[in-house]
């Protein structure tokens, strides 16, 4: 490379003297202004940030800042400030007897939002985050309920849960047929067979017909008579087409020969009396309620 540029013929341009390919040159063009001067701009910045907000890291801590805040302190304040806004609405649902909560709007919309959050903190791990459930797990936004679907109703499965230590939990659980030899492999399948004919479902008429005065004998105590369950006893309507544990013959097969009980824990003392109200509030509201 000799010292003396080499100026391009066409543009009237130094050249920076890389070529490729024997004749292929680039221009010796100057960053556009506007462009270095926002580069320029953007250090200037950063150093003013450097100054006001933590910026380097020291051995045992870093550099405060001018400001002397942080994005987390900004947080925590204004979470706390959130927190003391909402204290009046907390007190109000507190104080409002739970059936008239879904009267006075203001209360109810609070109840909800907030109901919802913490559903997703303390229910959605066996509910789901819709809350439509799985296999065993109910799905509570449909008008189907095991426990019934009052705001009361659904108050008390949380205060106290379902089959669990708590002394006023809510009991009962359908025999293991199967398991303890209480009915013979051909009753069971019977039975089953009849449980398909309550819900419509296809089944062996022969077998369905043996079946219904076993069901009558064994189940309609809990199921009732027609099949249509009990909210008393949380023994699901077997006629229609919602199903804790699957409505086909084989699922059908093995609820009366393993017996079923789902349980679900206590909440009464988990949660303060405020958030189970809420929490009541949202579900009653999902479900369409009663
Ligand atoms: C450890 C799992 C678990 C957790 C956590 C849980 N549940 Fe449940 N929940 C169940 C099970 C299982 C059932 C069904 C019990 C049965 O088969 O009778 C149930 C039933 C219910 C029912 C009765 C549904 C009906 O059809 O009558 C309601 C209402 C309910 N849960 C609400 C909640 C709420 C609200 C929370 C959070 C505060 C919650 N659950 C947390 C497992 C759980
Ligand atoms: C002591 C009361 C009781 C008796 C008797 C009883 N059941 Fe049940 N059954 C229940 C309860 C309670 C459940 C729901 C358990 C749960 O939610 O985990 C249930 C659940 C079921 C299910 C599952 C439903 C679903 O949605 O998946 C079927 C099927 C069923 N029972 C059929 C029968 C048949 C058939 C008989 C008679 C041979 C019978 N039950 C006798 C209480 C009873």
């Amino acid at each position: 490379m000799g010292d003396k540029k080499h100026i391009d013929e066409i543009t009237g341009v130094a050249t920076t003297g890389h070529v490729w390919d024997g004749d292929l040159q680039e221009l010796d063009k100057p960053l556009p202004k506007w462009w270095l001067q926002v580069f320029y701009v953007t250090i200037v910045w950063s150093v003013v940030l450097w100054l006001l907000y933590p910026a380097w890291p020291l051995v045992q801590s870093y550099t405060v800042g001018w400001l002397g805040t942080t994005a987390r302190v900004s947080v925590t304040r204004q979470v706390a400030a959130a927190r003391e806004a909402q204290r009046p609405m907390t007190a109000a649902i507190a104080a409002t007897p739970l059936a008239e909560i879904g009267t006075r709007p203001e209360l109810l919309q609070f109840a909800v939002t907030g109901g919802a959050a913490l559903f997703g903190d303390n229910c959605s791990g066996c509910h789901g985050r819709g809350a439509q459930g799985f296999k065993g797990y109910p799905n509570l936004n449909d008008d189907d309920w095991l426990w019934g679907g009052a705001v009361d109703d659904i108050h008390r499965t949380i205060v106290h849960g379902i089959r669990n230590e708590h002394p006023e939990t809510r009991l009962s659980a359908m025999p293991r047929y199967g398991l303890d030899g209480l009915m013979q492999p051909a009753e069971i399948a019977d039975s089953a067979h009849y449980v398909l004919s309550l819900a419509g479902k296809p089944h062996d008429a022969a077998a369905a017909g043996r079946g219904a005065a076993t069901f009558a004998a064994q189940c309609a105590a809990c199921h009732g008579e027609a099949g249509k369950g009990n909210v008393e006893l949380g023994a699901p309507n077997l006629t229609d087409a919602i199903w804790l544990y699957g409505g086909d013959l084989a699922s059908v097969t093995e609820s009366i020969v393993t017996g079923r009980g789902g349980v679900m824990p206590a909440f009464g003392e988990r949660l303060k009396a405020e958030e189970i109200k809420m929490l009541a509030v949202y579900v009653h509201a999902l479900g369409g309620g009663r």
